[in-house]
């Protein structure tokens, strides 16, 4: 945890044009500096930094933000990384002095368990290279798996002798503490000796597993026995630096082809990475006997939107996968999946096949995920009726999963043609379960920083087509408020008592919109417009205007769409042009506020009237007249906003 006093003194110390430039080879135009994307390939240059504002702005690939998230997006720093790749360049020191004991502590017992990984990884490297035993037994057995020496070296294979204590000696003699040793799994207590111990992995040939730095973290360890009862792989125990959800095989290897190729590969082994490798297709990891975590669906996200999943032939095996592929579809990734020939997986197809049969083969046998698990569910429950309403159930819970509303509609009209099912029952389907997964999340977020002195209605449980529609209109609305929230512009008013006579007064664009908002129970449809109005709610409360904690936000969403909004193409244009900020928009602030305001509410008004009826609906169905009374109130007052935006706007009171 870096402090927050920590993260203000770093971004006031950075400068954009200073970290961009060391990527991107930045030129004056006016107030900003141009370049070519570092995002897109591209002829003329599309990508702006704004000294000004401490911003960037790429309008090839839509991406903005400031200088962290422009670390995050171009390194694929985490957001703590690209603070201390900050914290480094300007010599502000975190680490040592914000520690406190017991955090230093842990930090040095990381420190130690590393070292003795490192240590073996080198030990065991050295045995399969060096010694006659790891020569005949061990690399005789990569070679004869076809593994070229070239491979070997990339994932830093090994061999670890087959005798009692060799390592625990070794280690010993270095003077390494049995503790860390113990706690890696390398060596291990003997039952009957007391005090005494021996190597962990003896006998076996070995799969160190490095960290995204390329680090090893721990091992995994195949016998070379063909005796059933010995285990064929052993692997690493979990420690404080080898979190076992968190890591997949392969990924320090193959992290920059993921990017390069904009799509990972999932394999479920060793061997199968290590194969698919030395064939070429080196964008490819493995989650290593364990099912896949969301923490591994995160490590490729930040690399990849796409994953192919790759399976053997066996379908008992596949169906028992689909869960985990559900996770994938639920972080908004596309899915893909390739279903190798009966009898064979990724490892021996690879080494059965020419490279290129192999880069067709994957090529040409992507399948879309949803689409071919519907098949593989529908060849298996054939005519069967009760069976085919449970894969119904099963596919739409897929479906579900996807964040996005219009690849879920999609995904609905495919399947209903596929299984031979009308649209409308799929939807059906989908809206329930969905309903229920979004009043299971409802308590998790976190609205209930939305206090006085705004009061804000709760938000919408299900916009599903209307969701698009809105959003355009609410973030004009944020642009006007993160470009002059803290302008005045003059409206109209009853004179209080008076109903005849008006009179004109100032009042700040920000509180003025957020009264609007607030008075009408409306917010945006999205958390991330929500948590950005949130942040100018703050401001305002606070009396502060300082839009730098929105461009600066810690979650790269909306910092990214304070960056998006604060350069609109057309403002930019027109500093290029003359070289001043135009302010066109200034001049006509208040038409454009109340545009703006008015465009927002229409939509969502419509919005908010269709999702009342339908859920007026199911409170009818299932006859919750409580329920259907509160809903009827809020009908009526939807009714009254509608009624009351045909009239002129300025008609809200301001007390
Ligand atoms: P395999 O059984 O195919 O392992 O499992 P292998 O080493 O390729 O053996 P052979 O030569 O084909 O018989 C495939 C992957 O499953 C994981 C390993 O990652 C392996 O690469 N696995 C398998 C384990 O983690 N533990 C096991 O006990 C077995
Ligand atoms: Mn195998």
């Amino acid at each position: 945890m870096i402090p927050r006093h920590k993260i203000d003194e770093i971004l006031a110390a950075v400068s954009i044009e200073e970290v961009v430039g060391e990527y991107v080879n930045l030129k004056r135009s006016g107030r900003q500096l141009r370049a070519l994307s570092p995002f897109a390939n591209e002829k003329t240059p599309s990508f702006y930094v704004v000294p000004e504002k401490q911003i960037f702005k790429d309008f090839s690939s839509g991406k903005g933000g400031n200088a962290v998230s422009f670390l995050m997006e171009h390194e694929h720093f985490t957001y703590p990384e690209a603070l201390r790749y900050l914290a480094k360049k300007y010599n502000i020191e975190i680490e040592e002095e914000e520690y406190t004991s017991e955090q230093k502590e842990a930090e040095n017992e990381r420190e130690s368990l590393y070292i003795v990984t490192k240590f073996a990884e080198d030990y065991f490297k050295d045995q399969l290279h060096d010694t006659d035993e790891g020569k005949s037994v061990g690399l005789s057995y990569y070679k004869q798996r076809g593994f070229t020496n070239e491979t070997i070296e990339t994932f830093s294979l090994g061999y670890s002798p087959n005798k009692w204590e060799e390592f625990v000696t070794a280690s010993k003699e270095k003077g390494y503490n049995q503790e860390y040793l113990l706690k890696t799994g390398l060596i291990k207590k003997s039952p009957k000796k007391e005090d005494h111990y021996y190597d962990g992995f003896k006998g076996r040939v070995i799969f160190p597993i490095h960290n995204l730095s390329g680090r090893p973290i721990g091992f995994g360890a195949r016998t070379l026995l063909t005796d059933k009862k010995v285990p064929k792989y052993l692997n690493s125990p979990e420690s404080p630096i080898y979190n076992k959800s968190n890591i997949l095989y392969g990924i320090y290897q193959a992290k920059g082809e993921i990017i390069k190729n904009d799509n990972c590969y999932m394999v479920e082994g060793y061997t199968d990475v290590i194969s698919f490798h030395q064939s070429g297709i080196k964008n490819v990891v493995a989650s290593s006997g364990t099912s896949l975590t969301p923490g591994q669906i995160k490590l490729v996200k930040r690399y990849s939107q796409n994953i192919t999943v790759l399976y053997d032939g066996d379908e008992a095996g596949i169906k028992a996968s689909f869960r985990g592929v559900n996770l994938i579809l639920e972080e908004g990734m596309n899915v893909k999946m390739v279903i190798f020939p009966d009898g064979e997986d990724p490892d021996s197809f690879a080494r059965s096949h020419e490279p290129e049969e192999l880069a067709e083969y994957v090529k040409s046998n992507a399948k879309d995920f949803i689409v071919t698990k519907t098949e593989i569910l529908l060849k298996g429950a054939g005519n069967d009726p009760i069976l085919k309403a449970g894969l119904i159930k099963d596919i739409v819970e897929s479906i579900a999963k996807i964040p996005d509303a219009i690849a879920r509609s999609v995904y609905v009209k495919e399947c209903s043609t596929l299984l031979d099912i009308e649209e409308e029952t799929l939807f059906s389907e989908l809206a329930k379960i969905r309903k229920t997964a979004i009043q299971k999340n409802a308590r998790k977020q976190d609205y209930d920083n939305y206090e006085a002195p705004l009061q804000v209605a709760e938000k919408p449980k299900s916009y599903e087509a209307f969701e698009s529609n809105v959003e355009s209109q609410e973030k004009d609305l944020l642009r006007i408020l993160i470009n002059f929230g803290d302008k005045n512009i003059s409206i109209t008013q009853e004179t209080e008592g008076d109903e005849e006579s008006e009179e004109i007064i100032e009042v700040g664009v920000a509180p003025y919109i957020l009264h609007e908002l607030a008075n009408d129970d409306m917010q945006m449809s999205s958390d991330v417009h929500n948590q950005f109005l949130n942040e100018i709610v703050e401001m305002v409360t606070e009396d502060n205007w300082n839009i730098g904690r929105i461009v600066n936000h810690e979650k790269p969403e909306i910092s990214g769409l304070a960056a998006e909004l604060v350069t609109s193409k057309y403002e930019l244009a027109k500093w290029d042009l003359r070289n001043i900020r135009v302010s066109q928009e200034d001049t006509k602030l208040k038409r454009a506020v109340d545009g703006a305001l008015y465009s927002f509410k229409s939509k969502m008004v419509a919005v908010l009237i269709v999702n009342n009826r339908t859920m007026i609906k199911a409170a009818q169905d299932s006859d919750d007249y409580e329920q259907v009374l509160t809903l009827l109130k809020k009908q009526t007052k939807l009714d009254e906003i509608k009624a009351s935006l045909s009239k002129p706007t300025g008609r809200i009171i301001l007390s």
